[in-house]
Order: structure tokens, then sequence, then C-alpha cells
């Protein structure tokens, strides 16, 4: 037998460690905003940026200079005790460097010891299998009893390896402890060895054509999106586990159209959110992993027409039955959360 009994599934790892979570907690997780933890003008934002987005994390992996990842680290623990974490609606995450680096260790150990209590989730990346959470469950298990944490942190995994992508079933059900996965298109496009420089987002070259037209006349051709396997399959991944699916970066932050396009892609598809990496990509995820008032207006309806979700309804000439009450429940529930943190879209929702 390769995998746990059900019953130890749920057994915290190492003596003294909390209790794994059966729920995940239900969080609005729109934006996941990237700090880099060693600079110290951005971190100072920390206090005015956290009540403007969902997740602030603390960036410690890719980006960060290999001699900065000491005072990025740093930078991370001092964020930690910027904000009031626990007492609010933002989450506070960290991207640790990679299993396989020199910092791994010193990441996970520093920021669980000496900001485990404010943490809510550790982000790893490069992520090749399930042994690579089952390793880092075990050593933050074992640092959580030693901080005497009373709840468990939990995992958010990248998906950049074509090993990571062909095994994002086993990553995504590996711990009671996961609770998400992002895209991360830049590290993925390379390990795969696809032909392109740009993170995430569409490659004008990448497109159908249409059939030859009898008079010869120019033949048109459409951009497709070269995501759209990798997202609609981690998606399945992370709902079949109960987890929730992201998309990653949209690298070119000056084009915010592409941004948002691709963003609203990935939502359809099932995303809960997307990174930012830049202030102005914030508004872009709240804007597009909110649901939009009319979409809304339109859920409440089928609800209430159908008010013990099942027998068959017509709205508008659209037919409702039991299927879609839970598709309208989908959009009515994430409209629920959202309104619980935005007086601008609850009023919208409402109106
Ligand atoms: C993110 O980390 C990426 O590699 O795209
Ligand atoms: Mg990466």
């Amino acid at each position: 037998m390769s995998q746990k009994t059900p019953r130890n599934f749920f057994k915290p790892l190492a003596i003294g460690a909390p209790a794994p979570m059966q729920e995940l907690p239900t969080r609005l997780e729109r934006m996941i905003h990237f700090v880099p933890g060693h600079n110290e003008k951005v971190r100072s934002k920390t206090p005015a940026m956290a009540p403007k987005v969902d997740v602030i994390l603390a960036n410690l992996e890719d980006a960060i200079p290999a001699d900065a990842k000491d005072a990025a680290r740093a930078g991370a623990i001092e964020m930690a005790g910027m904000y009031d974490w626990q007492g609010t609606g933002t989450g506070f995450w960290s991207r640790v460097n990679p299993l396989n680096s020199p910092w791994f260790q010193d990441d996970v150990t520093e920021l669980v010891l000496k900001a485990g209590h404010q943490l809510d989730v550790i982000m790893l990346p490069k992520v090749e299998g399930p042994w690579d959470i089952h390793f880092a469950d075990q050593y933050v298990a074992q640092l959580e009893a030693k901080a005497g944490l009373t709840r468990p942190i939990l995992f958010h995994a990248i998906l950049e390896t074509a090993q990571g992508m062909s095994l994002v079933e086993e990553i995504a059900l590996a711990s009671p402890r996961m609770q998400g996965i992002s895209l991360g298109p830049a590290d993925l496009a390379a390990d795969r060895k696809m032909k392109t420089t740009r993170v995430g987002g569409g490659h004008p070259f990448y497109r159908v054509m249409e059939d030859p037209n009898e008079d010869g006349s120019a033949r048109a051709s459409v951009q497709q999106d070269l995501w759209h396997y990798t997202i609609a399959r981690m998606v399945d991944a992370c709902r079949m586990a109960g987890i929730n699916a992201f998309y990653g970066p949209f690298g070119d932050i000056s084009d915010l159209d592409a941004c948002e396009q691709q963003f609203r892609n990935a939502f359809l598809l099932g995303c809960a959110g997307a990174w930012s990496l830049h202030p102005n990509q914030v508004d872009i995820a709240k804007r597009v992993f909110s649901p939009a008032p009319d979409e809304v207006k339109f859920a409440r309806r089928i609800l209430e027409a159908m008010p013990d979700g099942t027998g068959v309804a017509m709205l508008d000439g659209k037919m409702q039955d039991d299927a879609t009450w839970k598709q309208a429940k989908v959009i009515a529930d994430l409209a629920d959360l959202v309104a619980s943190k935005d007086p601008d879209l609850a009023a919208a929702y409402k109106a």
C-alpha cells in the first residue's frame, strides 16, 4: 500500500504539531500580491497595501538576487509583524526557495519559528511530485511543534516543471496542508522547452488558420491560448482535491488589457485568483475574480426560482434545473464572500 490510511491522513505529523485542517478556511484570494522581501521601500508599504489586497506574499525565491536571500528572509519576518494578519481578512504568505536550493531549510525554519503565528501559507516553487510535499509536510510539522503553533500552516505549490505537471493530481492530493496550486508559466515554459520568452499570456505565433479561400485571398487566423490545457488540467486536479487553482504571474505589467483577458479566461475556467506583480494588476484581479453584478443577479434569481435546488424553471427563456442551480450557487457564494470584504461590490450586488 503506497498511501496513508484514511484515519492517518489527518493525524499531526509531529508530536505537538497542530492537527491538519479537514476543511480549508473559506477566504477570498483574488490576488496574491508579491512583495520582494529584501526591498525596504516596497516592504515598508505593507501596512498600506494589506487592506487593499486579499493576500500579501513575501517573495524569497526567483527575482531575489542570491546575495539578498538572507535580507529577503529577514524582511519577510519583519512583514509578519507589520500588520494584524490574523485579525483581518488579508492573508500572509511567503514563497520560499526550492527544496534543492541552499536556502530552503533556513527559509522554512526561520519563517515557522519566528513568524509562524502570522503565516497562513508557504508557497513551494518547482514542485516535482508528491514526495516534495511529503518532505516539506514532515519538516514543517516538526517546526510547528517547536514553535507551539495551534493553527497549521498551509501549502501552495507552483506548477512549473513538466514532471510536476504530469503528477499534478498526486501533488494536489499529497497532504491536508494543500491549499492550492498556481501555474508558473515562465519556469514551466523553460522546462517544457516551449519557445517563448513571455511570462504567461498569449503568443502571436500560436494560431489556427482558416481553410484556403477559393479566390486565393488572405486567410484569417486567430491567436489561441497557449495555456488552456495546462490551466484546465490544473483546475481539475485542484477541484478533485477540494483545493483552489490560481493563474500565476502575467509578466508584461504594461499590457493591462492582455493581463485582464488572461485572468478572465482563468476565472471562467475555475481559478480563484492570480498573482499581482505590480499594484496596477491588483485592480484587474479584483475586477476579474469578483463575479459581475449582472451574473450575480441572474444567479440569485435561479436560486430563488428553485428554493430546494430541484426541479425545473424557465428564466428569460433559459431552462434551469438542479445543475444550473449548482452553477448559480458557485457565483452567489463567491458574491457573498466578495461582499463581506468589499462594500462597493456589496452595494452593486444588492442594487
Ligand atoms: C513563476 O514562478 C513562473 O515561473 O512563472
Ligand atoms: Mg517560477
